[in-house]
C-alpha cells in the first residue's frame, strides 16, 4: 500500500479534478501490485511468488536455496532431513503454527536470532495471513491446483 501511495502521489499533484485523481490514483495503483507483490487484492498464490525464488513445494525439490514448505503448516522447525539448517533453525523446537509463521515471515531474525534467511517481505498483516491459507490449502492431498 505505502509502494501504490508513493507511486501515486505524482498523478495526484498533477490531476485537475477530482474523477482524474481517483482515476489515476487506481491505475498507478494497479501498476505497483503487478509491479511488485505488495498489493491488497492479490491471492495467497500470487504472494507466494515472494518466496518461490527460494522456496518449492515439492518435497522433491532440493535444488533451491531454502527447504522446501510442503505441508509446513504444523510442521517442525528445521525438519527437512537434507536440508542444511542454520544452527538456529536446527535447534529450533517448534512446530510451525499460523502465528509463528506470522511472525516469521515479518521478521524471521527476530523469532529466531541467527538464522540464515535474510528475508524481509513489505506483505500487509492481511497479505501475509493469505500467504499462510494459501500454504495450508496447498499441503492438502490433491489441492495443489489452488
Ligand atoms: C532469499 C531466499 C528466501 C526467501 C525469498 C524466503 N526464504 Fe524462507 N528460508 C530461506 C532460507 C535460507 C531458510 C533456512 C534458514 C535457516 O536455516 O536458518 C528459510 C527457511 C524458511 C522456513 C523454515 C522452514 C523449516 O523447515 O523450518 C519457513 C517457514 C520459510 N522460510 C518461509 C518463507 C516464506 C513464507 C517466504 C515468503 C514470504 C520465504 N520463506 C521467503 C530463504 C528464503
Amino acid at each position: 500500500m505505502l509502494a501504490a501511495i508513493a507511486f501515486a502521489l505524482p498523478e495526484l499533484g498533477a490531476a485537475q479534478d477530482d474523477d482524474r485523481a481517483e482515476l489515476s490514483a487506481e491505475s498507478a495503483e494497479a501498476s505497483a501490485e503487478s509491479a511488485e507483490a505488495n498489493g491488497t487484492h492479490l491471492s495467497g498464490e500470487t504472494l507466494f511468488l515472494v518466496c518461490a525464488g527460494c522456496h518449492s513445494l515439492d518435497p522433491a525439490n532440493a535444488e533451491l536455496v531454502g527447504p522446501h514448505l510442503a505441508g509446513i503448516v504444523g510442521r517442525q522447525a528445521g525438519a527437512v532431513d537434507a536440508y542444511p539448517y542454520s544452527e538456529a533453525l536446527a535447534g529450533a523446537a517448534f512446530a510451525w503454527e499460523r502465528n509463528l509463521l506470522f511472525s516469521w515471515v515479518v521478521a524471521a531474525e527476530s523469532l529466531v536470532p541467527g538464522t540464515h534467511m535474510l528475508h524481509h517481505s513489505h506483505l500487509e498483516p492481511a497479505e501475509v495471513f493469505r500467504l499462510i491459507d494459501f500454504l495450508e490449502s496447498a499441503a492438502r492431498p490433491g489441492n495443489h491446483e489452488r
